[in-house]
């Protein structure tokens, strides 16, 4: 009993995270007018500057911040003969069962209710849609990469693919970045993009979609030396997490047996997060040892070998793959922060962003909007503010407890006000987001407490 009320408490707080993100511009369902897209959804201008953040993030922590580090953005239509050496075009495909009685289809590791493949005997067991038993039918495993044709004729020579992952893009661009950089190993190529899965069950909002966004690494190293570097990155991710907002204890490490790897890798960690709707696969790490610069050559025949001058020897490096979701960390971000509370005596819902997370880092408000030379005041503070701080905003409309909660809803961290002691004083209030505290300011301190704040106190 207790476990149901848990349950449906956090399916209850899914929805209303969904419903904020529609309402307050966040995210919206894919094509909404026309009744929308499974599996597709569109970031509006808060969601897409939440994502930028967390883009930049990681960009600074995973890229800039370091010296072994390439950046590149290779485009998401690849030769087809990319993913028949990836293994793509042969392997990647989930089983598939159909209802004889309601013709739906499904996942079948969605259908025992866990993530494992489900024996035939379970299959056979119920329905999900219509709840018959023993109508479930094994079917064919169901390619999951989107198929389209290169140019007007529609042959087997014009297949191309929406890439199903980034990381191909950097295994193809290995050689380039050699030629143009000779870099030594250990290093990286990084790049952070769209990619498309066909699957058969998009669900549980951002988390699987259709079409979604990931920042992938792949680390190349010498064989003997991925255990080190396959430890660090699992220290730098868990610490990255916890950098964006997620709580410690809302992570958790998943060593990924044999038999549920893909078929690439010699060790996987998934990182999972605690999601209202069970705990599930946020990211994962995985060891992918010299199968894809091996597939590589052998398909290619390029050469995309390194040549170590000191040791006079010719080698296929090894690679350490971390691969972030960025919808789902977005997710998981929007999870971890809502809040619901009571303040002066009102219930309130409030976003607990991390500033350097937050979509709007500061709030300017005049305390009344029919007194001019407060508005004057309180936009001149703005202005200035502007300058040094964004993306920040000016909000004039309904009573400041109203302004207040919008801000709160959103996650903004400060709210400044402008109001009668400022006109004589030149100090203005700053309310901090998580507490409701308003503290007094001088005016020409503000940008510098601000910014302290926002970018030094994370
Ligand atoms: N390059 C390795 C790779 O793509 P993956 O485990 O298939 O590995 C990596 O995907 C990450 O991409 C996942 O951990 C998850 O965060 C994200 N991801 C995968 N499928 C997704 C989907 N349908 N919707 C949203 N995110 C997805």
């Amino acid at each position: 009993m207790e476990i149901e009320k848990k349950e449906s408490a956090e399916s209850g707080k899914m929805e209303k995270i969904i419903s904020l993100c529609k309402r307050r511009g966040f995210v919206y369902p894919g094509s909404e007018i026309y009744g929308g897209l499974s599996g597709a959804w569109d970031y509006g201008p808060l969601g897409l500057t939440l994502k930028n953040n967390i883009k930049n993030l990681w960009w600074n922590r995973f890229v800039e911040e370091r010296d072994d580090m390439y950046g590149i953005d290779a485009a998401i239509l690849m030769n087809a003969k990319v993913w028949e050496a990836s293994g793509h075009v042969a392997g990647f495909a989930d089983p598939l069962v159909e209802c004889k009685n309601c013709r739906k289809k499904f996942r079948a590791d969605h259908i025992s209710g866990g993530e494992k493949e489900a024996s035939t005997q379970e299959l056979a067991k119920e329905c999900p849609e219509c709840g018959k038993f023993g109508t479930l039918l094994p079917e064919s495993k169901f390619n999951m990469m989107f198929k389209t044709n290169i140019g007007p004729v529609e042959d087997k020579s014009s297949v191309s693919y929406l890439r199903p992952e980034t990381a191909q893009g950097m295994f193809v661009n290995f050689k380039n970045v050699m030629d143009s950089f000779h870099p030594r190993l250990p290093f990286g190529l990084a790049q952070i993009g769209k990619a498309f899965r066909n699957e058969i069950s998009p669900r549980d909002f951002l988390f699987r979609a259709r079409e979604f966004e990931q920042m992938e690494i792949e680390y190349f190293v010498r064989e003997g030396d991925w255990e080190k570097h396959f430890e660090s990155f699992r220290m730098e991710i868990l610490e990255w997490l916890a950098g964006v907002g997620l709580d410690k204890d809302s992570v958790h490490e998943l060593e990924v047996p044999a038999e549920d790897r893909a078929h690439y890798s010699k060790r996987t960690i998934d990182f999972e997060f605690d999601y209202p709707f069970g705990r599930k696969e946020l990211l994962g790490l995985a060891y992918r040892t010299d199968f894809d610069l091996s597939a590589h050559i052998n398909k290619s025949g390029a050469d995309l070998s390194y040549y170590d001058e000191e040791k006079k020897e010719r080698f296929t490096p090894h690679c350490i793959e971390p691969s972030f979701g960025l919808d789902r960390t977005i997710l998981a971000i929007l999870c971890e922060a809502y809040t619901e509370d009571e303040m002066g005596g009102e219930k309130r819902i409030f976003l607990k962003f991390k500033p350097s997370v937050a979509p709007v880092k500061v709030a300017v408000f005049p305390l009344l909007k029919n007194k001019p030379e407060l508005v004057k005041k309180a936009e001149e503070i703005f202005r200035e503010l502007k300058k040094e701080i964004r993306p920040i905003v000016f909000d004039d409309n309904g009573n400041i407890g109203k302004r207040y909660r919008r801000q709160d809803e959103i996650g903004t961290p400060y709210c400044v006000t402008a109001d009668f002691d400022t006109l004589e004083n030149d100090t203005v209030t700053v309310r901090d987001r998580d507490t409701g505290k308003q503290e007094r300011v001088k005016t020409d301190e503000l940008v510098n407490i601000l910014r302290e704040d926002i970018y030094g106190k994370e």
